[in-house]
């Protein structure tokens, strides 16, 4: 029964907390995020944005893009101010040094923890408590160069590996491949694990658990992040996770991510007009890099099927599995990435870094 339960929240939470899943086909997805100040006329001569899919972004939004594909080749400097005004109002909602992950500092011993997925909670008991560290490892973290890296199939042939490899701090998603060093470097900072991946990959970690730990390996010194509290029945496989990383003496690596953060990060985000009915972890972790860093690049962002050149490339930089159903809103997402790209906020990588 709970592991029907748990497989039904595994199709959920593929979504759910995480994977960067690009939903091309999710053509009703296509909210506009502000609205176009002017018509901007597309003329046949400019070919690299006629070759992106029109319809789905907004003219205003064709118009950064058109400029970021001009400027990728110069040098970017953040502009400060902007950077800090996104920092301080991140930080007044969602204090990602201190919450971003479930510590013996912000977890109480006879407290609930209140999922963000569902409304539920979970009691929070002293076997919980055993796996927490005592205080947050981003506790004062501050990065210069920051790379967040998506799995989007732009990246295969990108060559974009050296210049990530360059970042102070490196963030990933869902165990992804690293057989593309080229493409996308070597180095890993922080990689998130959603119960999907330990359910499809790891067959629930019923059976061989050193598959996982030898995957684990591969990510180096890297810290582990499972977003695994966000629903009621994930709390079982979510032990099991980090007892087999404490078998492997890997659990000094290992979080849980806050489910408080995220709902507040949401919260946030909802105030703002944006409300789909997940962000993707790749949304969560830029906002983490808000307010980590000073000088952030997004790489593997691109939720079309077509690249820069009309060429149709895979939904992953590694595989082309789409998801099954979709609760995130990846045109919405990129949207918000050009926006902050325009503020000088952000950089997006797209295409080739050589
Ligand atoms: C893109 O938009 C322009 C005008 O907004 C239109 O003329 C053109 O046909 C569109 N291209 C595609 C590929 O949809
Ligand atoms: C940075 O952003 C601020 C606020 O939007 C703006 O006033 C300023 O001109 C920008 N600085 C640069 C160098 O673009
Ligand atoms: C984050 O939360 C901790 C604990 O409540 C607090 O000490 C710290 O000052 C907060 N940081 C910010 C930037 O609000
Ligand atoms: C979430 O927001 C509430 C209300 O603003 C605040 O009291 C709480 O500390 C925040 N929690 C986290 C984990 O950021
Ligand atoms: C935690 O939740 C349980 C069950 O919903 C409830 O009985 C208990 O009072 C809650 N504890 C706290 C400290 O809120
Ligand atoms: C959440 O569940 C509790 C009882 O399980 C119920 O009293 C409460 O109204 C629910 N809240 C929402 C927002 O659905």
């Amino acid at each position: 029964m709970q592991r029907k339960q748990i497989f039904k929240l595994g199709f959920c939470s593929v979504f759910l907390v995480g994977l960067l899943t690009f939903f091309m086909l999710d053509m009703q997805n296509l909210l506009v995020f502000r609205k176009p100040k002017g018509s901007i006329q597309l003329s046949k001569t400019e070919s690299d944005s006629e070759s992106i899919k029109n319809e789905t972004l907004s003219n205003q939004d064709q118009k950064i893009l058109r400029h970021l594909l001009l400027t990728q080749e110069y040098p970017w400097e953040p502009n400060a101010t902007e950077v800090l005004q996104y920092r301080a109002k991140l930080r007044e909602c969602c204090n990602a040094s201190f919450h971003l992950v479930l510590t013996k500092q912000n977890t109480r011993l006879g407290s609930n923890i209140t999922c963000d997925g569902e409304n539920a909670t979970v009691p929070v008991k002293a076997d919980l408590i055993s796996l927490l560290p005592e205080r947050s490892p981003f506790l004062d973290y501050r990065y210069r160069n920051c790379a967040v890296v998506g799995n989007g199939g732009i990246l295969r042939d990108s060559c974009c590996g050296e210049e990530i490899d360059q970042a102070d701090l490196v963030i990933r998603f869902n165990m992804p491949s690293m057989n593309f060093p080229e493409d996308v470097g070597t180095k890993t900072s922080l990689v998130t694990i959603n119960p999907s991946i330990l359910m499809e990959r790891y067959q629930w970690l019923e059976n061989r658990r050193k598959p996982f730990a030898e995957a684990l390996r591969s990510y180096g010194d890297s810290l582990f992040l499972l977003p695994a509290f966000s629903f009621k029945s994930g709390e079982e496989l979510a032990y099991r996770a980090l007892y087999t990383m404490e078998d492997f003496g890997l659990l000094r690596q290992a979080f849980y991510l806050n489910p408080q953060y995220l709902s507040n990060l949401s919260s946030y985000w909802k105030k703002k007009g944006f409300q789909p009915e997940r962000l993707s972890s790749g949304f969560f972790f830029v906002n983490v890099a808000l307010e980590f860093c000073q000088h952030i690049t997004l790489y593997g962002f691109w939720p079309f099927s077509l690249d820069l050149d009309d060429q149709p490339i895979p939904h992953h930089y590694y595989d082309n599995k789409f998801p099954k159903e979709g609760v995130h809103k990846m045109h919405t997402e990129f949207s918000h990435y050009l926006h902050m790209y325009s503020q000088d906020v952000l950089r997006l990588r797209l295409g080739n870094c050589q």
